[in-house]
């Protein structure tokens, strides 16, 4: 009998899966992965078997079990409170998510469209400004999802230092009590500015639940819109921020992408689609079993926790051939990058849009983008986080 592979664990290159999961590769679509407390969890490798797993009610996202599963010593400050939504099972999900629905469609997505093309031309405009070269990730990728979201909940830009200092805290702080701080903090400001709001209304998504919940319901809870927002401030920029780095990353990689999509912007809508494919930065979605359930010939049993591998789902060679290689021809939009089932990213219309007019400005504006160091030398995330670049030295 071989070992139960170790999980998470770091990515070597940035955009491919570790190479410690080659043994997960292919075969059986369910495996027993080990969590760092030698806690063995079922990890879902398989593409159909994940999607019809991730639609069973069975399997629960309620970190409050005590039976649910913790991938790393600094995740268990993330347990202390329920993450709303996300750590939320049905009948409380649906009216949860049913409050912010109206202002992700894609009809609203498109009405911010301008907003956000002048948002990426604006920070353009600086880093052309202060010469030829940049750190990309600080100057422009995080940025620029931060500036997107703050208008869209109406929140202060002015303050993103501190929440994008606490959302580093928060997601890769080296400490226990810097997730918990974090989160107190930034739930705590959220809530300043939702008492602010209630007195001198502004414009944004908060102001708006705000006035929709006075008038249906005649009450409302500042706490629970806080959190809310918390979550939306944190989905809303880390992970676009990840997403923008890593995709001109992967593409200064792969020159002959990068020149199709100079020569035809057109690509650019599946160019995103399959750069979520092939980078899944969300790298393990978590899941405990309510009720055994059984599935591809294996019985998960009550209380057992799972963990779907995006990077490997998204890599099935059942469902794309030659997984591995970065091809905008292939169709990609079936992917799971953005999860599946209830809990299916209710921000991807907005983060597809941010992609590409990032990608699109980018090579626009810079089109002799290239890396200022040794691609082996540019710092990428641990495997316990969303995955993503630190530092990205760009010169043009
Ligand atoms: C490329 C960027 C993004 C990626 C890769 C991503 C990925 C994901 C994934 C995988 C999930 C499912 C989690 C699960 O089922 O456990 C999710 C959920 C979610 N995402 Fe995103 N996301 C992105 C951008 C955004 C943006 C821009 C926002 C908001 C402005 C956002 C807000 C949310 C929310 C609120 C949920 C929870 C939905 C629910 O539980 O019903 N995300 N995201």
């Amino acid at each position: 009998m071989t070992e139960p592979v170790a999980f998470p664990q770091d990515r070597t290159c940035p955009y491919h899966p570790p190479a410690a999961y080659d043994p997960l590769r292919g075969g059986p679509p369910l495996k027993r992965v080990t969590f760092f407390d030698g806690r063995p969890v079922w990890a879902v490798t398989g593409h159909a078997t994940a999607r019809e797993l991730l639609g069973d009610p069975r399997l629960s996202s309620d970190s409050q079990n005590p039976a649910w599963p913790v991938p790393s010593a600094r995740y268990v400050g993330l347990l202390n409170r329920r993450t709303p939504l996300l750590q939320v099972d049905d009948p409380e999900h649906r009216r949860q998510r049913r409050l912010l629905i109206p202002s992700f469609t894609l009809k609203r997505v498109q009405s911010l469209r301008p907003g956000i093309e002048e948002t990426a031309d604006g920070l353009l405009d600086s880093l052309l400004s202060r010469g030829n070269e940049a750190e990309l990730v600080g100057e422009f990728a995080l940025p620029m999802p931060s500036k997107v979201i703050c208008r869209l909940l109406g929140v202060p830009f002015a303050d993103h230092d501190f929440f994008e200092e606490q959302a580093r805290r928060l997601l890769r702080g080296p400490e226990l009590s810097d997730v918990e701080d974090a989160r107190d903090r930034l739930e705590g400001y959220l809530r300043r500015i939702i008492e602010e709001k209630q007195v001198r209304p502004g414009e944004g998504l908060l102001d708006e639940i705000i006035r929709e919940q006075a008038d249906v319901e005649g009450e409302f809870d500042p706490q629970e819109l806080a959190e809310l927002a918390f979550i939306l401030l944190i989905g809303g920029h880390e992970t676009t921020a990840n997403m923008i780095s890593l995709s001109v990353f992967t593409l200064l990689q792969h020159p002959e992408r990068l020149a199709e999509l100079r020569a035809d912007r057109a690509l650019l809508p599946t160019a995103v689609e399959e750069l979520m494919r092939h980078l899944s930065i969300v790298e393990g979605m978590l899941r405990v079993a309510t009720e055994d359930i059984e599935v591809a010939g294996e019985t998960i049993r009550k209380d057992e926790g799972v963990v779907f591998s995006l990077s490997l789902v998204n890599r099935d060679e059942s469902v794309y051939s030659h997984p591995d290689v970065l091809d905008w021809q292939r169709p990609a939009r079936h992917h799971i990058g953005f999860g599946y089932g209830i809990h299916q990213c209710l921000g991807q219309n907005l983060a597809r849009a941010e992609l590409e007019i990032a990608l699109d400005r980018l090579l626009t504006r810079l089109p002799g983008l290239r890396l200022a160091a040794p691609a082996e030398e540019i710092p990428h995330k641990p495997g316990d986080t969303i995955q993503g670049i630190v530092q990205l030295p760009v010169t043009w």
